[in-house]
């Protein structure tokens, strides 16, 4: 990564940091990495996930007992974790595009971090359940954690650069996934296929790779990986939703791909057109729940124009017949999380904008605004729950059941795209990589 990106990410982050901590009245923070989480009566620990709030600051994030001391208006200090350890691997001292914007402190023991800690007017960001009496400073002030989450929605050069590179990783395993699919392999050959030309192992992906055949791709989070290869001609859906990471930065991407021609295909063509429609709506300016209504809008054109329902889009809209085949949001925001934070909150110091009462899936309720990153990711399913649901209602009477049963063998579709939003045009990220830049 380019240094001259994240000196200016730094120092916008410092901007920031600076002026939060002076609305709040702190003067520092006390940054903590985290500690790897033992399972239940057992010696082995789940995968380590570091604290979000320390992977905004230092693009570290295999690194447990580590701590950033940020003081207003100083350079901040690393205390990097380097035990002397013959079990585990040891990462080397962090000499890298990053590692001059820090005074880096080595730690051989998680505990010599306390001589370095200080309460006084000091925030400490982490879980300190395992810190008993340690000098943190007061624990993740709210006031101060709403105003970093809010802050959080508005990406740097930098970010942007980390999520493209997020992006573009994550094409390449969606390519040889798609090959995969195409050659008969499993679900779980599939997603081996994708793990390795992502060069990403399991635990480092934002979330659990949904890798979906046939009447899976309606199960919205299936993780299952089945080992069983389909025959030929039993193969019809592939869905797979998988990202990767960049420095601690997620991708989520999704595609739908038909195995032969069918009205399924046909209908996978136009959602794609409806999907490139909503990327385009992305406006500054604009409540994202509108734009989510626009998605419902859009639903409803594609069951009646294949033939699923028997009332206009409106009306479907209207009535509520549109949320059994989409009852997922819309989108959410991207970024060090991949449902990032901030999502409802109403201002800067907190607060919570509920999403509308018919949406409750939906994941953000916030205005769009330039340089926030969201992902824009219509579906429709055929989902039996929900199907049997709607079967026992007034609304039965305006579906065409024959041609639920024709769609039902193929799952559904879902086409999820990275987007930052830009008053000049949005730059839709997983597509540039798919095209290759
Ligand atoms: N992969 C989870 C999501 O799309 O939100
Ligand atoms: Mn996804
Ligand atoms: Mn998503």
């Amino acid at each position: 990564m380019d240094k001259n990106l994240y000196a200016d990410h730094i120092a916008t982050l410092s901007r920031r940091y600076d002026e939060i901590l002076g609305e709040c009245g702190f003067d520092s923070l006390n940054v903590y990495s985290g500690a790897p989480k033992m399972q239940f009566l057992d010696d082995n620990p789940y995968p380590f996930k570091v604290n979000p709030h320390f992977k905004a600051l230092v693009p570290v994030t295999d690194n447990p007992h580590s701590w950033v001391i940020y003081r207003r208006g100083q350079k901040p200090k690393l205390l990097f974790y380097r035990p002397v350890d013959f079990w585990h691997y040891v990462p080397p001292a962090p000499k890298t595009f990053w590692s001059e914007f820090y005074d880096i402190e080595l730690l051989s023991k998680p505990a010599e971090a306390k001589e370095f800690l200080n309460a006084e007017n000091t925030a400490f960001i982490g879980e300190g359940d395992r810190l008993q009496g340690w000098p943190l400073g007061s624990d993740n002030p709210e006031l101060l954690i709403n105003h970093l989450h809010w802050a959080r929605a508005y990406k740097t050069p930098y970010e942007i650069a980390c999520l493209r590179e997020a992006n573009r990783i994550a094409v390449a395993g969606h390519q040889a996934a798609e090959q995969a699919f195409r050659s008969g392999a499993s679900e779980f050959e599939i997603n081996q296929a994708y793990l390795s030309a992502a060069g990403q192992g399991e635990n480092r992906m934002p979330y659990g790779n949904i890798v979906a055949l046939n009447e899976h791709a309606a199960i919205l989070h299936y993780t299952h990986l089945s080992t069983q290869r389909l025959p030929e001609a039993e193969l019809r859906t592939f869905l797979i939703d998988a990202g990767a990471d960049c420095n601690g930065y997620c991708s989520d991407i999704t595609r739908t791909y038909a195995y032969a021609d069918s009205e399924f295909a046909q209908l996978l063509a136009a959602m794609d057109e409806k999907q490139l429609e909503l990327v385009n709506g992305l406006k500054p300016g604009l409540p994202y729940p509108d734009l989510h209504r626009q998605c419902h809008l859009k639903v409803g054109q594609l069951l009646a124009q294949f033939g699923v329902i028997k009332t206009s889009a409106e009306g479907a809209v209207e009535s509520g017949l549109t949320r059994p085949f989409m009852p997922h949001g819309l989108g959410h925001f991207l970024g060090l999380q991949v449902h990032d934070v901030g999502g409802f909150q109403s201002g800067p110091e907190g607060g919570t904008t509920p999403p509308p009462a018919e949406y409750p899936f939906l994941r953000t309720s916030r205005t769009i605004e330039e340089n926030q990153v969201f992902t824009i990711e219509p579906g429709l399913y055929f989902i039996d729950s929900l199907l049997d649901e709607l079967k026992a209602t007034d609304l039965a009477a305006e579906v065409n059941w024959d041609k639920v049963e024709d769609f039902r063998p193929y799952g559904g579709v879902r086409i999820e795209d990275n987007i930052v939003v830009r008053a000049e045009g949005n730059v839709n990220l997983s597509r540039d990589g798919f095209i290759g830049f």
